[in-house]
Protein backbone atom coordinates (compact mmCIF):
# COMPACT_ATOMS: atom_id res chain seq x y z
CA UNK A 1 0.00 0.00 0.00
CA UNK A 2 1.04 3.78 -0.36
CA UNK A 3 3.46 5.74 2.37
CA UNK A 4 4.08 8.98 2.47
CA UNK A 5 6.08 8.90 5.03
CA UNK A 6 8.16 11.73 3.79
CA UNK A 7 6.05 14.72 3.83
CA UNK A 8 6.47 17.53 1.93
CA UNK A 9 6.56 20.29 3.62
CA UNK A 10 2.91 22.32 3.94
CA UNK A 11 1.63 18.98 2.93
CA UNK A 12 -0.39 16.84 5.34
CA UNK A 13 0.77 13.78 5.96
CA UNK A 14 -1.72 10.74 5.74
CA UNK A 15 -1.95 7.69 8.08
CA UNK A 16 -1.85 4.41 6.04
CA UNK A 17 -1.44 1.19 7.17
CA UNK A 18 -5.30 1.57 8.24
CA UNK A 19 -6.72 -2.11 6.76
CA UNK A 20 -5.94 -5.37 6.53
CA UNK A 21 -6.06 -7.97 3.75
CA UNK A 22 -7.31 -6.82 0.58
CA UNK A 23 -9.37 -3.47 -0.29
CA UNK A 24 -12.80 -4.31 -0.29
CA UNK A 25 -16.02 -2.72 0.55
CA UNK A 26 -16.41 -3.87 4.32
CA UNK A 27 -12.54 -4.76 4.42
CA UNK A 28 -11.21 -4.86 8.14
CA UNK A 29 -9.33 -2.54 10.03
CA UNK A 30 -6.47 -2.76 12.26
CA UNK A 31 -8.19 -0.09 14.76
CA UNK A 32 -11.85 0.70 13.83
CA UNK A 33 -13.43 2.63 16.16
CA UNK A 34 -16.94 2.06 14.76
CA UNK A 35 -18.06 -1.32 13.32
CA UNK A 36 -21.41 -1.67 11.93
CA UNK A 37 -23.29 -4.67 10.46
CA UNK A 38 -26.02 -5.16 8.39
CA UNK A 39 -27.67 -1.97 8.88
CA UNK A 40 -30.59 -0.42 6.62
CA UNK A 41 -32.94 2.10 6.75
CA UNK A 42 -35.59 2.16 4.41
CA UNK A 43 -38.31 5.66 3.59
CA UNK A 44 -41.55 4.10 1.99
CA UNK A 45 -40.17 1.31 -0.52
CA UNK A 46 -36.57 3.24 -0.85
CA UNK A 47 -33.87 1.67 0.88
CA UNK A 48 -32.04 4.87 1.74
CA UNK A 49 -29.22 2.76 3.63
CA UNK A 50 -28.24 -0.80 2.65
CA UNK A 51 -24.67 -1.21 4.32
CA UNK A 52 -23.70 -4.99 5.00
CA UNK A 53 -20.26 -4.35 6.70
CA UNK A 54 -18.67 -0.94 7.36
CA UNK A 55 -15.37 0.04 10.01
CA UNK A 56 -13.91 3.33 10.67
CA UNK A 57 -10.53 3.66 11.39
CA UNK A 58 -9.42 5.36 14.61
CA UNK A 59 -7.52 8.34 14.77
CA UNK A 60 -8.00 8.92 10.88
CA UNK A 61 -9.58 11.34 8.67
CA UNK A 62 -12.20 9.21 6.59
CA UNK A 63 -14.30 10.78 3.70
CA UNK A 64 -17.76 9.49 3.35
CA UNK A 65 -18.52 10.86 -0.42
CA UNK A 66 -21.53 9.24 -3.30
CA UNK A 67 -23.61 10.93 -5.21
CA UNK A 68 -26.80 13.15 -4.03
CA UNK A 69 -29.27 10.83 -1.82
CA UNK A 70 -26.48 7.92 -1.95
CA UNK A 71 -27.98 7.76 1.61
CA UNK A 72 -24.59 10.18 3.66
CA UNK A 73 -26.65 11.93 5.47
CA UNK A 74 -29.33 9.16 6.55
CA UNK A 75 -26.12 6.58 7.72
CA UNK A 76 -24.74 9.79 9.74
CA UNK A 77 -28.03 10.00 11.35
CA UNK A 78 -27.91 6.21 12.21
CA UNK A 79 -24.91 6.22 13.54
CA UNK A 80 -25.28 8.67 15.79
CA UNK A 81 -28.59 8.09 17.33
CA UNK A 82 -31.04 11.00 15.53
CA UNK A 83 -32.83 7.80 13.38
CA UNK A 84 -33.31 4.07 14.20
CA UNK A 85 -32.15 1.85 11.34
CA UNK A 86 -34.67 -1.01 10.27
CA UNK A 87 -32.08 -3.39 10.96
CA UNK A 88 -28.27 -3.49 12.22
CA UNK A 89 -26.03 -3.22 14.97
CA UNK A 90 -23.06 -1.24 15.26
CA UNK A 91 -20.46 0.05 18.50
CA UNK A 92 -18.66 2.76 18.97
CA UNK A 93 -15.14 2.02 20.71
CA UNK A 94 -16.19 -1.42 21.22
CA UNK A 95 -19.51 -0.60 23.01
CA UNK A 96 -22.86 -1.35 21.38
CA UNK A 97 -24.50 1.56 20.07
CA UNK A 98 -27.83 -0.09 18.72
CA UNK A 99 -30.85 2.04 20.51
CA UNK A 100 -28.43 4.00 22.32
CA UNK A 101 -30.28 8.11 21.87
CA UNK A 102 -28.47 10.70 20.63
CA UNK A 103 -27.67 12.41 23.38
CA UNK A 104 -26.11 9.58 25.04
CA UNK A 105 -23.91 8.91 22.16
CA UNK A 106 -22.50 12.45 21.99
CA UNK A 107 -21.72 11.91 25.57
CA UNK A 108 -19.73 8.92 24.67
CA UNK A 109 -17.56 10.82 22.70
CA UNK A 110 -19.05 10.53 19.43
CA UNK A 111 -20.16 13.82 18.09
CA UNK A 112 -21.49 15.29 15.16
CA UNK A 113 -21.95 19.08 13.64
CA UNK A 114 -25.42 20.94 13.50
CA UNK A 115 -26.29 23.47 11.09
CA UNK A 116 -26.94 26.61 13.14
CA UNK A 117 -30.43 26.73 13.09
CA UNK A 118 -32.72 30.22 13.07
CA UNK A 119 -33.18 30.12 16.90
CA UNK A 120 -29.52 29.56 17.30
CA UNK A 121 -28.88 32.48 15.63
CA UNK A 122 -30.76 34.40 18.16
CA UNK A 123 -28.27 33.53 21.07
CA UNK A 124 -24.85 34.54 21.07
CA UNK A 125 -21.81 32.74 19.83
CA UNK A 126 -20.79 32.28 23.28
CA UNK A 127 -23.78 31.10 24.12
CA UNK A 128 -24.38 28.34 21.16
CA UNK A 129 -20.72 26.96 23.04
CA UNK A 130 -21.95 26.29 26.51
CA UNK A 131 -25.36 25.54 24.99
CA UNK A 132 -23.44 22.75 22.51
CA UNK A 133 -21.83 21.27 25.35
CA UNK A 134 -24.84 21.23 27.65
CA UNK A 135 -26.60 19.58 24.96
CA UNK A 136 -23.59 16.82 25.30
CA UNK A 137 -22.32 16.25 28.85
CA UNK A 138 -26.13 17.16 30.19
CA UNK A 139 -26.43 19.01 33.36
CA UNK A 140 -29.96 17.66 34.95
CA UNK A 141 -28.47 16.33 38.26
CA UNK A 142 -25.66 18.40 38.97
CA UNK A 143 -27.46 21.61 38.42
CA UNK A 144 -30.46 20.59 40.97
CA UNK A 145 -28.59 18.07 43.67
CA UNK A 146 -25.29 20.08 43.76
CA UNK A 147 -25.39 23.87 42.56
CA UNK A 148 -22.23 25.11 43.51
CA UNK A 149 -20.25 22.05 42.00
CA UNK A 150 -22.46 23.01 38.62
CA UNK A 151 -21.21 26.88 38.99
CA UNK A 152 -17.99 25.25 38.86
CA UNK A 153 -18.18 23.09 36.11
CA UNK A 154 -20.08 26.10 34.40
CA UNK A 155 -16.74 28.49 34.77
CA UNK A 156 -14.94 25.34 33.39
CA UNK A 157 -17.11 25.37 30.47
CA UNK A 158 -17.32 29.11 29.98
CA UNK A 159 -13.47 28.90 30.12
CA UNK A 160 -12.98 25.69 27.10
CA UNK A 161 -15.96 27.90 25.21
CA UNK A 162 -13.76 30.94 25.26
CA UNK A 163 -10.52 28.90 24.84
CA UNK A 164 -12.25 27.11 21.32
CA UNK A 165 -13.44 30.65 20.34
CA UNK A 166 -9.71 31.79 20.28
CA UNK A 167 -8.62 28.57 18.49
CA UNK A 168 -11.27 28.89 15.35
CA UNK A 169 -10.58 33.07 15.58
CA UNK A 170 -14.38 33.95 16.71
CA UNK A 171 -13.34 35.24 19.84
CA UNK A 172 -13.99 39.15 18.71
CA UNK A 173 -17.80 37.84 17.95
CA UNK A 174 -18.15 36.13 21.48
CA UNK A 175 -20.76 38.51 22.61
CA UNK A 176 -22.07 38.90 18.50
CA UNK A 177 -25.57 36.99 18.11
CA UNK A 178 -24.62 33.93 15.99
CA UNK A 179 -26.73 35.07 12.81
CA UNK A 180 -24.36 37.96 12.07
CA UNK A 181 -21.77 35.12 11.44
CA UNK A 182 -20.83 34.64 7.63
CA UNK A 183 -21.41 31.13 6.52
CA UNK A 184 -17.64 30.20 7.02
CA UNK A 185 -17.61 31.66 10.83
CA UNK A 186 -21.03 29.22 11.08
CA UNK A 187 -19.20 26.12 9.75
CA UNK A 188 -16.33 27.38 12.44
CA UNK A 189 -18.65 27.82 14.61
CA UNK A 190 -20.53 24.35 14.53
CA UNK A 191 -17.35 23.02 14.49
CA UNK A 192 -16.33 24.88 17.74
CA UNK A 193 -19.31 23.99 19.34
CA UNK A 194 -18.99 19.92 18.47
CA UNK A 195 -15.38 20.31 20.34
CA UNK A 196 -16.93 21.26 23.38
CA UNK A 197 -17.40 17.74 25.26
CA UNK A 198 -14.10 16.65 23.97
CA UNK A 199 -15.19 13.87 21.58
CA UNK A 200 -13.32 10.97 20.49
CA UNK A 201 -14.81 10.92 17.09
CA UNK A 202 -15.78 14.26 15.31
CA UNK A 203 -18.32 13.62 12.19
CA UNK A 204 -19.19 16.59 10.07
CA UNK A 205 -21.74 16.32 7.18
CA UNK A 206 -20.11 18.56 4.30
CA UNK A 207 -17.85 20.99 6.62
CA UNK A 208 -17.13 23.11 3.05
CA UNK A 209 -20.64 24.06 2.12
CA UNK A 210 -21.28 27.78 2.23
CA UNK A 211 -18.00 28.19 2.93
CA UNK A 212 -16.31 31.22 1.21
CA UNK A 213 -12.97 29.89 -0.30
CA UNK A 214 -11.04 32.50 1.82
CA UNK A 215 -11.89 30.39 5.33
CA UNK A 216 -11.70 26.95 3.29
CA UNK A 217 -7.99 26.87 4.50
CA UNK A 218 -8.68 27.78 8.03
CA UNK A 219 -11.41 24.32 8.08
CA UNK A 220 -8.76 22.59 6.52
CA UNK A 221 -6.25 23.40 9.30
CA UNK A 222 -8.96 22.99 11.80
CA UNK A 223 -9.90 19.54 10.63
CA UNK A 224 -6.11 18.28 10.55
CA UNK A 225 -5.87 19.43 13.59
CA UNK A 226 -8.28 17.14 14.85
CA UNK A 227 -6.21 14.12 13.76
CA UNK A 228 -3.40 15.57 15.13
CA UNK A 229 -4.93 15.67 18.75
CA UNK A 230 -5.98 12.38 18.62
CA UNK A 231 -9.55 12.45 17.26
CA UNK A 232 -11.24 10.39 14.36
CA UNK A 233 -12.76 12.58 11.89
CA UNK A 234 -15.72 10.91 9.87
CA UNK A 235 -16.99 13.38 7.08
CA UNK A 236 -18.91 14.03 4.20
CA UNK A 237 -17.80 16.06 1.35
CA UNK A 238 -18.47 16.52 -2.24
CA UNK A 239 -15.49 18.80 -3.04
CA UNK A 240 -12.85 16.04 -4.05
CA UNK A 241 -9.93 18.15 -4.18
CA UNK A 242 -10.36 18.51 -0.75
CA UNK A 243 -11.10 15.08 -0.29
CA UNK A 244 -7.45 13.70 -1.83
CA UNK A 245 -5.62 16.60 -0.05
CA UNK A 246 -6.98 15.54 3.99
CA UNK A 247 -8.75 11.92 3.87
CA UNK A 248 -6.53 8.86 4.77
CA UNK A 249 -9.45 6.72 3.76
CA UNK A 250 -11.97 7.19 1.30
CA UNK A 251 -15.81 5.48 1.58
CA UNK A 252 -17.99 5.83 -1.55
CA UNK A 253 -21.74 5.32 -0.74
CA UNK A 254 -24.07 4.90 -4.11
CA UNK A 255 -28.06 4.13 -3.47
CA UNK A 256 -27.50 3.27 0.08
CA UNK A 257 -24.68 0.62 -0.42
CA UNK A 258 -20.60 1.32 0.44
CA UNK A 259 -19.39 0.27 -3.34
CA UNK A 260 -15.89 1.29 -2.96
CA UNK A 261 -13.58 2.05 0.18
CA UNK A 262 -9.84 2.33 0.49
CA UNK A 263 -6.79 5.06 0.30
CA UNK A 264 -7.86 8.40 -1.63
CA UNK A 265 -5.10 7.58 -4.03
CA UNK A 266 -5.87 4.08 -5.18
CA UNK A 267 -9.97 4.82 -4.64
CA UNK A 268 -10.37 8.38 -6.36
CA UNK A 269 -8.38 6.38 -9.15
CA UNK A 270 -10.55 4.02 -9.92
CA UNK A 271 -12.30 4.47 -12.93
CA UNK A 272 -15.58 2.87 -11.93
CA UNK A 273 -15.53 5.63 -9.30
CA UNK A 274 -14.38 8.21 -11.44
CA UNK A 275 -16.78 7.91 -14.10
CA UNK A 276 -19.98 7.07 -11.76
CA UNK A 277 -19.06 10.07 -9.09
CA UNK A 278 -15.95 12.32 -9.29
CA UNK A 279 -15.28 15.28 -11.33
CA UNK A 280 -12.65 16.18 -13.17
CA UNK A 281 -10.73 17.85 -10.39
CA UNK A 282 -9.14 15.14 -8.45
CA UNK A 283 -5.63 15.18 -9.50
CA UNK A 284 -4.87 18.81 -8.26
CA UNK A 285 -4.17 19.03 -4.49
CA UNK A 286 -5.68 21.13 -2.82
CA UNK A 287 -2.61 22.52 -1.36
CA UNK A 288 -1.49 23.86 -4.55
CA UNK A 289 -4.87 25.40 -5.02
CA UNK A 290 -4.77 27.52 -1.69
CA UNK A 291 -1.25 28.29 -1.90
CA UNK A 292 -0.32 25.77 1.16
CA UNK A 293 1.63 23.48 -1.46
CA UNK A 294 3.82 23.57 -3.84
CA UNK A 295 3.98 20.72 -5.83
CA UNK A 296 7.27 21.98 -7.88
CA UNK A 297 6.56 19.31 -10.55
CA UNK A 298 3.51 20.03 -11.22
CA UNK A 299 1.79 22.31 -14.60
CA UNK A 300 -0.50 24.79 -13.58
CA UNK A 301 -3.17 24.05 -11.45
CA UNK A 302 -6.19 22.61 -13.19
CA UNK A 303 -8.56 24.47 -11.25
CA UNK A 304 -8.77 28.02 -11.45
CA UNK A 305 -9.48 30.44 -9.06
CA UNK A 306 -12.90 31.46 -10.76
CA UNK A 307 -13.60 27.78 -10.68
CA UNK A 308 -13.22 27.90 -6.98
CA UNK A 309 -15.30 31.15 -6.29
CA UNK A 310 -18.20 29.87 -8.18
CA UNK A 311 -18.21 26.61 -6.84
CA UNK A 312 -18.28 28.99 -3.42
CA UNK A 313 -20.74 30.61 -4.66
CA UNK A 314 -22.78 27.68 -5.73
CA UNK A 315 -22.75 26.09 -2.37
CA UNK A 316 -23.48 29.18 -0.55
CA UNK A 317 -26.56 29.16 -2.61
CA UNK A 318 -27.05 25.60 -1.39
CA UNK A 319 -26.72 26.13 2.38
CA UNK A 320 -30.02 28.55 2.64
CA UNK A 321 -33.57 26.99 1.67
CA UNK A 322 -33.12 28.94 -1.78
CA UNK A 323 -34.85 26.58 -4.52
CA UNK A 324 -32.33 24.36 -4.78
CA UNK A 325 -32.73 23.58 -8.56
CA UNK A 326 -30.81 27.07 -9.10
CA UNK A 327 -27.39 25.36 -7.76
CA UNK A 328 -24.81 23.21 -9.49
CA UNK A 329 -25.24 20.30 -7.70
CA UNK A 330 -28.75 20.22 -7.99
CA UNK A 331 -28.40 20.89 -11.42
CA UNK A 332 -25.66 18.19 -11.75
CA UNK A 333 -28.27 15.90 -10.16
CA UNK A 334 -30.91 16.16 -12.34
CA UNK A 335 -28.75 16.02 -15.49
CA UNK A 336 -27.43 12.60 -13.48
CA UNK A 337 -31.19 11.08 -12.98
N1 LIG B 1 -36.74 11.63 6.31
C1 LIG B 1 -36.79 11.11 5.08
N2 LIG B 1 -37.95 10.70 4.54
C2 LIG B 1 -38.01 10.17 3.31
N3 LIG B 1 -36.94 9.98 2.52
C3 LIG B 1 -35.75 10.36 2.99
C4 LIG B 1 -35.59 10.95 4.28
N4 LIG B 1 -34.29 11.23 4.49
C5 LIG B 1 -33.65 10.84 3.36
N5 LIG B 1 -34.52 10.32 2.47
C6 LIG B 1 -34.16 9.76 1.16
O1 LIG B 1 -33.14 8.83 1.38
C7 LIG B 1 -32.17 8.91 0.35
C8 LIG B 1 -30.81 9.22 0.94
O2 LIG B 1 -30.81 10.55 1.41
P1 LIG B 1 -29.56 11.21 2.14
O3 LIG B 1 -29.12 10.32 3.23
O4 LIG B 1 -29.94 12.60 2.51
O5 LIG B 1 -28.48 11.23 0.97
P2 LIG B 1 -27.10 12.05 0.86
O6 LIG B 1 -26.81 12.67 2.17
O7 LIG B 1 -26.11 11.04 0.42
O8 LIG B 1 -27.34 13.07 -0.21
C9 LIG B 1 -32.65 9.97 -0.61
O9 LIG B 1 -33.33 9.33 -1.66
C10 LIG B 1 -33.59 10.78 0.22
O10 LIG B 1 -34.58 11.39 -0.56
MG1 LIG C 1 -26.45 14.65 2.75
Amino acid sequence: MSSNALPTAGKPVKTTGLHTGDIVPGVAKVDPIIIANNITRTFGGLKAVDVEHLEIPRNAITALIGPNGAGKTTLFNLLTGFDKPNTGDWSFDGKSLSNVPAFKVARMGQVRTFQLTKALGLLTVLDNMKLGAKNQIGEGLFRSVLPFLWRKQDDALEQRARDLLVKFKLDAKADDYAASLSGGQRKLLEMARALMSEPALVMLDEPMAGVNPALTQSLLDHILDLKTQGMTVLFVEHDMAMVSHIADWVVVMAEGRVVAEGPPDIVMKDPAVIDAYLGAHIDTDLGVVTGRYVDPNAAAPTITATEIIEAGEAEADAVEPAPKKTTKRAAKKEVDK
